[in-house]
């Protein structure tokens, strides 16, 4: 065994994950709740998580909830069950503590939008402008940020920032052009997408919206400006969870990454939640990155304590002021995980 596992490291840099086989009547529920107790290890998940993985966290929430429960965790381990831009917020608030991530190519078509070398030299270009990042980044473009932002604090970030100073939005181009329409700010923005959040159909929906007459619409801000003009509801994972809770309305068609339907099902069981379409037939409403967590995954980095996340020092230094930044507008403002 010990020779699969050695082999199976050295493995880790081209597959992202251990790929150890594991007995198939193995209850992981089980065994990964009896690692947790063992090791003090905390699971943070994402809505976009599978449910099985959901269900057996400590802890689920949007970006900023899990980046605020990262900082004040008193785990010796931190297993994200996100993707990799949210591991690394999780070790760079926790330079001490074990971070892993059952797959270390979960990564995230908005990061990837974004390459540090490229925006460095986009910056230049505005040498007195405020630089927002939206923590959908890599750790080297934080390092090249002032203060980052979640979608749940965005706006109260923007309106944080002195009206005479010009501001630089990354990545995303769809969250930001959002932004300055809700606060009147004329910023700069980088051309970057999220790839599941760009596929929605305005015609699939709008039919959608005539079959179910009574249904609210609600979308992520990463949607595109036609998906958004149409929502009777904008926002994160966690205010689109709640909004399904408080409104009244039986049914909701969400434009966002499907897993998120999950908690809604479960906190509202007798409602109905129907994905909104994408313009082909492909589960593409599905994140390809979140999704590369699985149970198994999840099993085996606890077991190994491997992928871990691992940060330069300078990166985590530098790095870390632009999400402490953000944490302190936040905690000022009320958002509390
Ligand atoms: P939230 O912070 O709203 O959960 O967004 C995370 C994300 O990746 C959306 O695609
Ligand atoms: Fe990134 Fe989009 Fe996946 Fe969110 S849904 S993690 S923004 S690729």
């Amino acid at each position: 065994m010990s020779e699969v596992i050695e082999i199976a490291k050295t493995e880790l840099n081209q597959k992202g994950y251990l790929d150890i086989d594991i007995d198939p009547t193995l209850d992981l529920v089980h065994e990964i709740n009896k690692l947790k107790k063992e090791k003090n290890a905390i699971i943070l998940a994402h809505y976009y998580q599978e449910s099985e993985i959901q269900d057996v966290a400590d802890y689920i929430g949007d970006s900023l909830g899990l980046s605020q429960k990262a900082e004040s965790t008193e785990a010796d381990i931190i297993v994200f069950a996100g993707v990799h831009f949210m591991a690394e917020t999780a070790k760079m608030l926790n330079p001490t503590k074990k971070v892993v991530l059952p797959d270390l190519k979960a990564g995230c078509s908005l990061a990837d939008s974004c390459p540090a070398p490229l925006f460095k030299k986009f910056k230049e270009r505005y040498p007195d402008h405020v630089v927002v990042s939206y923590i959908n980044c890599t750790a080297e473009l934080k390092t090249l940020t002032d203060i980052c932002c979640t979608s749940s604090n965005a706006e109260v970030v923007i309106n944080s920032i002195p009206k005479e100073k010009g501001i630089i939005f990354a990545p995303d181009k769809n969250l930001g052009a959002y932004l300055i329409k809700k606060t009147g700010r004329d910023m700069i923005l980088w051309n970057g997408a999220c790839m599941v959040h760009e596929i929605f159909s305005h015609e699939k929906i709008t039919k959608l919206m005539h079959r179910y007459p009574g249904a609210k619409f609600i979308a992520h801000p990463e949607c595109e400006e036609h998906i958004l003009t149409m929502a009777d509801f904008i926002g994160s994972t966690s205010q689109l969870i709640k909004y399904t809770v408080n409104n009244e309305a039986i049914s909701f068609i969400v434009a966002t990454e499907a897993g998120i339907l999950h908690q809604m099902e479960l906190l509202s069981p007798t409602k109905t939640f129907i994905p909104a379409p994408p313009t082909n037939s492909c589960a593409c409403n599905e994140c390809p990155h979140m999704k590369r967590n699985t149970m198994e995954k999840l099993y085996l980095s606890m077991k190994y304590e491997l992928p871990e996340i691992i940060l330069e020092d300078w990166v985590i230094q530098k790095g870390r002021k632009c999400i402490d930044a953000m944490l302190k507008i936040s905690v000022d403002a009320g958002f509390k995980a």
